[in-house]
């Protein structure tokens, strides 16, 4: 009996605190402030991204403030202000806020995480992964993804009804095989990864995660007394691959592929990993090399599909531009030729400024958000104390009239030679902008261009209209999985 309440009066005080505490703390400063936006999310049908859109378009200000729980937010509209919170005021801004627990192995040990030091130090020995060289090199890998997917998707009626998620299957297995290799001597398909499941599971925006997510960012010291795990069901399972495959690979090195898992076993034979300039270690073990793949999952495999996804249902809608990319797409298909090269992909320049326009309209990560780790002053001149979080709309960005005339029309010449200079900085920040900007963005728009060439070399769309009213309730992205198009064998 005390027991519950002791706990009834917890939640009473929470629900006091939540709806009490810095309620005009914007007011006070004379910034615009609108009702708490986890209120607006939880309580209402749409996306975080949809939200903040609404918000957005509602004031005609440099900035609105808000609160999420019980901390104060900023949505910024300004884009010197964006500026300076992605890249020229990086030290007071590094942080993304969320919080994880030492005993949830996956999360804690995350490039994409908290922790200055670890973030550093990881970014610097991460990054050669993704040059273009080892892109060049991997691209053998990514090519044969690609054609195992158009023949997937050839001999599945079930796929070519459900494009999202042949899609999906296509970038998690494209993942797979650049994480841990393919073995070219063999016939089978990439597409058939055991990690599709997980894959699956890890991304569906389930009400447990959602209030996981919740509350650790409303109530961060709650979330850390019940050790909750952001990715605790698949720790086991993802660990245990890791490093069944780095022992196999450590016992036979004749088995070595080219992919990240070989980077990773090289990086693990010079030692411990030291940052030069702070002196700061961190020991390369199995669990941070599994925490590093399975987050490369986690960020690249829904956005790269949707990606996809997204680019596929504009082409359907617009088939003057999807007959004019068909061209450009057949043009590098001489009689006969079997396999793309890295070189045939990068010629393909109006492939690019069509997928910009796709994630221009449709960012597959709408909702950016930094938290304050020292007090600063923004560009707009407003003041930004430390605790205090920054909210990057960039949905609402990316559709404001201001930046982009006509923001709803999808037109892909806004990122042809001609006018790419009238792209304002940081108004298209699909993969984020500065020093936290997503470290997979060239290793995704090879395999979403590589992916899509192949498809579009076999198959055309039926003509459609596409305009959703409402996006899947996600708390960050923007995703609609059950939207669908026609795929038409093409006769080449
Ligand atoms: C179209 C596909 C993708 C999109 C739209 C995308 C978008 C983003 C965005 C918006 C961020 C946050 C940037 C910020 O906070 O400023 C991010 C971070 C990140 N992404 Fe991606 N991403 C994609 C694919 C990938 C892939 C394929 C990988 C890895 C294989 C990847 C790995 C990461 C990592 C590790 C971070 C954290 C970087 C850091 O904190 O330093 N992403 N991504």
């Amino acid at each position: 009996m005390l027991f519950i309440i002791l706990i009834t009066l917890c939640v009473v005080l929470f629900i006091i605190k939540f709806r009490t505490s810095n309620k005009n703390y914007w007011r006070k400063k004379n910034v615009i402030q609108v009702d708490d936006l986890m209120n607006k999310f939880f309580f209402g049908n749409r996306s975080m991204p949809e939200v903040c859109k609404t918000v957005y378009d509602e004031y005609d200000a440099p900035h609105i403030g808000t609160t999420m729980g019980t901390t104060p937010m900023l949505m910024l509209k300004n884009l010197e202000d964006v500026q300076a919170v992605f890249a020229g005021d990086f030290q007071s801004f590094y942080s993304r806020g969320i919080k994880t627990n030492p005993c949830d192995v996956l999360a804690n040990n995350l490039l994409f995480m908290e922790d200055f030091n670890t973030w550093k130090l990881l970014r610097q020995k991460l990054s050669p992964v993704f040059t273009s060289s080892k892109l060049k090199s991997m691209f053998f890998i990514i090519e044969k993804c690609a054609r195992d997917f158009v023949e997937l998707v050839e001999n599945n009626q079930s796929m070519r009804d459900e494009p999202f998620t042949a899609s999906y299957t296509y970038t998690t297995g494209s993942i797979g095989a650049s994480v841990f290799g393919i073995d070219t001597q063999t016939n089978s398909s990439t597409m058939d990864s055991p990690f599709l499941d997980m894959a699956w599971k890890s991304l569906e925006p389930t009400t447990a995660t959602n209030i996981k997510i919740f509350i650790s960012n409303v109530f961060p010291k709650l979330f850390e007394l019940l050790r909750f795990k952001l990715f605790g069901d698949y720790e086991d399972f993802f660990v245990g691959v890791v490093k069944s495959v780095m022992e196999e690979r450590r016992r036979d090195p004749t088995k070595r592929r080219h992919g990240f898992i070989e980077i990773c076993l090289e990086m693990q034979k010079n030692g411990v990993l030291e940052d030069p300039t702070t002196g700061f270690q961190l020991e390369p073990t199995d669990e941070l090399v599994a925490a590093q793949a399975f987050f490369f999952f986690i960020a690249g495999a829904d956005t790269t599909a949707n990606t996809i996804h997204f680019t596929l249902l504009e082409l359907a809608s617009n088939p003057k531009i999807l007959n004019k990319l068909h061209e450009e797409i057949d043009s590098i298909f001489e009689p006969g030729k079997k396999e793309l090269t890295y070189t045939d992909v990068e010629k393909l320049q109006y492939l690019d400024m069509v997928i910009n326009e796709a994630m221009r309209k449709y960012p597959p990560i709408g909702f950016i958000q930094r938290i304050c780790t020292k007090d600063t002053v923004l560009p707009s001149k407003v003041r930004i104390e430390k605790g205090t979080g920054i909210i990057i709309p960039a949905y609402a960005i990316h559709r404001d009239e201001r930046f982009y005339p006509n923001p709803d029309e999808f037109d892909p010449e806004r990122f042809g030679p001609n006018n790419i200079a009238d792209v304002k900085k940081y108004s298209f920040m699909p993969f984020g902008e500065g020093n936290r900007v997503c470290i997979g963005a060239r290793l995704a728009r090879l395999q979403v261009k590589t992916g899509l060439t192949w498809l579009l070399r076999r198959f055309t769309l039926g003509e459609q209209r596409y305009a959703p009213e409402r996006f899947e309730r996600s708390s960050f992205g923007l995703r609609d999985p059950h939207a669908r198009y026609d795929l038409i064998p093409r006769n080449v």
